[in-house]
């Protein structure tokens, strides 16, 4: 059976899933935005685990335990800045959701939320990179055996067009 995928408006930190997706930039040493969010409610120990990943390409993803998150791991994938567009953005982007999603897999993860990489400081057009996220989970999913598939939205706008593009009804 392929993956159950829903939107849901929540702070992505207090999320009881197995792995929660951290939307990092290449140092992987923490910053604002879901990033800073994330390492506060992990706490220090996620920043020396961090250290001996050495970094990380745009469009992958790596692994870490959540520490004092409920969630079991944390996935640090980094997204594309937006630069028009012309830039590789969509591909770099589709291969974060893809590679999260494989990262899970690897790893047993079952369950694994994802905020809306690249949509806030990295600037990448909110709609654009919403139907790049749900066409590429959508995807992947048919080949992994990952039970669910979250899109935590941070705000309620967010929230309503992942519904609109998932069909779920508002709740
Ligand atoms: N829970 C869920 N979503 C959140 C939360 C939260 N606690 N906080 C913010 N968002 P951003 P990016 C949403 O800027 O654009 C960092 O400095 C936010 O509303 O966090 O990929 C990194 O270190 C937006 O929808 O990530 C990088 O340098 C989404 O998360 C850079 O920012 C992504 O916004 C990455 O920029």
């Amino acid at each position: 059976m392929t993956a159950q995928l829903t939107a849901i408006q929540e702070d992505i930190t207090r999320l009881a899933v197995t792995a929660i997706v951290n939307a990092a930039n290449s140092s992987l040493l923490g910053g604002g935005g879901v990033d800073g969010a994330i390492h506060r409610a992990a706490g220090p120990e996620l920043l020396d685990e961090c250290r001996l990943l050495g970094g990380c390409r745009t469009g992958d993803a790596k692994l870490t335990r959540g520490y004092r998150l409920k969630a079991r791991y944390i996935i640090h994938t980094v997204g594309p800045v937006w630069r028009g567009g012309t830039k590789g953005e969509p591909d770099l982007l589709a291969s974060c959701y893809r590679r999260s999603l494989e990262v899970a897999a690897e790893n047993n993860i079952a369950t694994i939320a994802f905020p809306c990489i690249s949509t806030g400081i990295y600037g990448y057009p909110f709609e654009q990179a919403a139907k790049t996220a749900v066409t590429t989970v959508r995807e992947t999913v048919k080949k992994l055996p990952l039970k669910e598939v979250i899109f935590c939205c941070f705000s309620a706008k967010d929230l309503a067009y992942y519904q609109k593009l998932l069909g779920q009804n508002a709740a």
